[in-house]
């Protein structure tokens, strides 16, 4: 299964190297600036896609947000694998770890660039969100589960 949780301190550091590559260097944020306070909370759950290479191509985390809900975070998938499915795989392992532990809904503050993506998977806008970097608009975006 390409899709599972990061285990070893190998693990997290490719994890969190690739969501810095993708999510944060291009605008030049300094290092750290892809962790958030709550990576390490025993609810969070981290999804890691190991390709066929054996090199770490896609990376996402889920939490509950509230009673019945669910939201994901931080999906990266590196650029030279984009296109394949991974992201898709990344977010079916998320939703299913969701809907196990009970949560009905899930949403996600997608990037414009990605909003058809998430439409592909079933996510609908609610409306719009914050502007990441002055720059990066993004949608309130959810699903039922
Ligand atoms: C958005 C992202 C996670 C998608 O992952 P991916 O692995 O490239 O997507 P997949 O190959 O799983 O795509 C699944 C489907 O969505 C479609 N799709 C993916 N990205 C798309 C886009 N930007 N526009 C339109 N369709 C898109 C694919 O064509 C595919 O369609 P299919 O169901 O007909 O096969 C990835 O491109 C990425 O990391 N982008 C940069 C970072 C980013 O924007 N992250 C999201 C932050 S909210």
């Amino acid at each position: 299964m390409p899709v599972r949780p990061p285990h070893s301190a190998a693990d997290f550091a490719a994890y969190y190297q690739l969501r810095y590559r993708v999510l944060r260097q291009p605008w030049d944020q300094p290092q750290g600036s892809e962790r958030a306070d709550d990576d390490e909370a025993p609810t969070t759950i981290h999804a890691l896609y190991t390709a066929a290479d054996g090199r770490v191509a896609g990376v996402a985390r889920l939490h509950p947000s509230g009673p019945r809900q669910a939201q994901v975070r931080y999906m990266a998938v590196d650029d030279a694998y984009q296109g394949q499915g991974i992201g898709r795989q990344l977010l079916d392992y998320l939703e299913a770890a969701a809907r196990r532990q009970g949560l009905t809904e899930c949403v996600l503050h997608a990037r414009q660039s990605a909003v058809p993506f998430y439409e592909r998977q079933g996510y609908h806008i609610v409306a719009p969100s914050h502007t990441l970097f002055g720059s990066i608009p993004h949608f309130l975006m959810r699903k039922d589960l």
